[in-house]
């Protein structure tokens, strides 16, 4: 069985979907840490933005492969490297690029073949597994979204404001939801859960009593 998970940036779908595959004994797919990888690539190999063939020829030639919560570049753990402040900015050079989607796309498909997976994403509902049994459609408001991430970046130290964290939220929801391919979109059959005010506890909750709502018809 496939689950989908997608949602904006901030609406807490990797810890909601790794508590929740951790719940139901499947497996988990961050496909966000996926995009990162191929811009930490492109960074690294000090490419050219503004030449997209470059990006994809780099994709389709390294070697990405997901075990479990990790995920490894040619063969080094990348799983921390790939949140870097700085990979972030960069990540929409990938997410924007059509043929590193479908790379990427065709990826995801393989890793869940013939396994039950929680796949998160910002398409994985819609191009990535339209097929899927159980498509969750994650949303807070905006406010809620950039506070819980001004309290994860302030947990690590960083120094930022609420309006900053706000300001480059408002810029990657634009840059999700303007995306030519692969934008940010509910699929018809995503069930939509607002998190606004709950804990993870009771979202994880939620979603495990749609999925297993799912999993008995
Ligand atoms: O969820 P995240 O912050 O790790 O995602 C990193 C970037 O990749 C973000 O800008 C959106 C993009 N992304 C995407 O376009 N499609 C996906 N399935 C997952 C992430």
């Amino acid at each position: 069985m496939i689950i989908t998970i997608d949602g904006p940036a901030g609406a807490g779908k990797s810890s909601v979907a790794k508590l929740l595959a951790r719940r139901l004994g499947f497996r988990f797919l961050d496909t966000g840490a996926m995009y990162r990888a191929v811009a930490l690539s492109g960074m690294r190999e000090g490419l050219d933005w503004d030449r997209p063939g470059d990006l994809a020829e780099l994709a389709g030639r390294i070697e990405l492969r997901v075990e479990g919560e990790r995920i490894f570049l040619d063969g080094e753990d990348v799983s921390a490297a790939v949140r870097a402040t700085e990979v972030t900015a960069v990540t929409r050079y990938a997410a924007d690029n059509p043929a590193v989607r479908a790379q990427l796309v065709a990826l995801q498909r393989r890793a869940a073949a013939g396994q039950n997976i929680v796949s998160e994403g910002r398409d994985q509902g819609t191009v990535a597994f339209p097929d899927a049994e159980c498509k969750i459609f994650l949303t807070a408001g905006p406010e809620e979204r950039a506070r819980r991430r001004l309290n994860e970046l302030l947990a690590k130290n960083e120094p930022v404001t609420l309006e900053q964290v706000l300001a480059a939220q408002n810029r990657r929801d634009r840059e999700d939801a303007g995306r030519r391919v692969g934008p940010l979109l509910p699929a018809t059959d995503a069930v939509e859960v607002p998190t606004d005010g709950l804990s993870l506890e009771e979202v994880v909750a939620k979603l495990e009593a749609i999925a297993r709502e799912k999993m008995r018809n």
